[in-house]
């Protein structure tokens, strides 16, 4: 029996030496736990290694699941998210030259999705954190998980202040693909199943009005294209690419006519803001859990980023965790702890599924395989036809229920 340490009587703000959960990582699975265990009356530090700076301006994903935008709602920190954010209602498929509209809203009984960056979700958090007086270091470095395979775990980390140790009941690793946690469970308790796709994403922010309304995914015999949005001024769009493409190859004029040649028509064009590549990679490991150790989001797993999931899987993951810690703390209960991996991968593999299912039917191989690529058109042309199929890509694309 897990002993659990009650919540403290001195406020939830504190910052000492000694906390609740200490939480690793400062993206959205790291920020979304924190505002969820202040809520909950849970003390916790999150602690990130990059500057407040470059978390705010890391360009990512930006598609928000109904479900997130409820629970961010719910926590107050949605304010600005549903004064800027673009509530779509319907995406389109193109393909065959065509544009085929999915309804999102009218296949899922009124769902939709809201078009936000998940910078601007990182901003808000952070902002809302810190206005609380709650604790949140930047720049910590070389970050060491001690003791989680007993009843007393520490962080220790090094900053401007020399050397620095935590004391915590719980370590959350949100810190992402490329942090320290998901190393710290043994690899002969883990198990990790892994795809590399045959091709990467070349995303671009420019200032230039959006393609479109609604979100355009694109097959056509020179790749996958992807038109979205910011706002009514700056536009986001993807092209798929070799996976070993620097963005060196790709100069402003070489983007442009190439998502004019995918598209089948010319995007307005402006001023890049930002570009990258970003490999295709599906990813997880298992257990989640490893002692006194809950990974969470990126750490855990990865998706494809066409079913634009990400975000939203890492947010589904610490609802459950803060769930199984609150009932851990207000009695003793380690059920939903010890329920808290089952339960996670769950809809973990089904969105590793759906993002499967999406990457798969949208991108022409690299081989130029004419045979697969009439099956993928006519994939496309059955689920744009049949109001099954196409409810089918709706509800996931809204988001699946949550498990209770
Ligand atoms: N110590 C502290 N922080 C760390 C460490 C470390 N050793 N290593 C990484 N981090 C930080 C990163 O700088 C980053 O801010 O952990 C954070 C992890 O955030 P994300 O990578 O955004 O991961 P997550 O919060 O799980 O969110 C998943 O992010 O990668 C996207 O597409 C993905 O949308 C999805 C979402
Ligand atoms: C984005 O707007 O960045 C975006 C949209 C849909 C995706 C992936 C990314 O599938």
């Amino acid at each position: 029996m897990l002993e659990a340490h009650r919540t403290p009587d001195r406020p939830v703000a504190s910052a000492g030496v000694r906390t609740q959960v200490a939480i690793i990582g400062a993206g959205p699975a790291g920020l979304v736990l924190g505002a969820l265990l202040q809520a909950r009356g849970i003390d916790a530090v999150v602690l990130e290694a990059r500057s407040r700076e470059y978390v705010e301006r890391r360009v990512r994903a930006g598609v928000l699941e109904q479900g997130t935008v409820d629970l961010l709602t719910e926590l107050g920190v949605a304010g600005r998210l549903h004064r800027e954010g673009l509530v779509h209602e319907g995406i389109e498929l193109r393909f065959g030259g065509a544009g085929h509209r999915i309804a999102l809203a009218a296949l899922t009984g009124g769902r939709t999705i809201t078009i936000y960056g998940q910078q601007e979700v990182v901003k808000d958090l952070i902002a809302a954190r810190l206005d609380a007086g709650l604790a949140l270091r930047f720049g910590v470095e070389d970050v060491r998980v001690e003791g989680v395979e007993g009843d007393a775990p520490a962080v220790r980390w090094r900053d401007g202040g020399g050397e620095q140790r935590l004391d915590c009941d719980v370590v959350a690793g949100c810190d992402g693909f490329h942090g320290v946690c998901r190393h710290r469970l043994p690899a002969a308790a883990a198990r990790v199943f892994e795809r590399e796709w045959p091709f990467a994403w070349l995303g671009i922010l420019a200032q230039a009005p959006p393609v479109s309304d609604e979100l355009i995914y694109c097959l056509s015999e020179h790749g996958f294209a992807l038109a979205s949005a910011r706002s009514p001024s700056i536009s986001r769009l993807y092209l798929q690419v070799a996976p070993d493409t620097g963005v060196e190859a790709w100069p402003e004029e070489r983007i442009w006519d190439e998502l004019e040649r995918r598209l089948g028509e010319s995007p307005p064009r402006g001023r890049l803001l930002e570009r990258g590549v970003t490999p295709m990679r599906s990813y997880v490991r298992e257990p989640l859990r490893h002692g006194r150790l809950f990974l969470a989001g990126d750490a855990a797993h990865i998706v494809p980023p066409t079913g634009a999931k990400g975000l939203n899987l890492a947010v589904a993951d610490v609802r459950v965790l803060a769930a199984a810690l609150e009932r851990w703390y207000a009695n003793g209960d380690e059920s939903g702890l010890d329920a808290y991996s089952d339960v996670c991968l769950r809809r973990v593999w089904g969105v590793q599924f759906f993002s499967s299912w999406m990457t798969r039917m949208l991108h022409p191989a690299a081989d130029g395989d004419p045979f697969a690529l009439r099956l993928q058109l006519a994939e496309l042309g059955y689920v744009c036809s049949s109001q099954a199929a196409a409810r089918s890509l709706a509800e996931n694309y809204v988001g699946l229920p949550y498990e209770t």
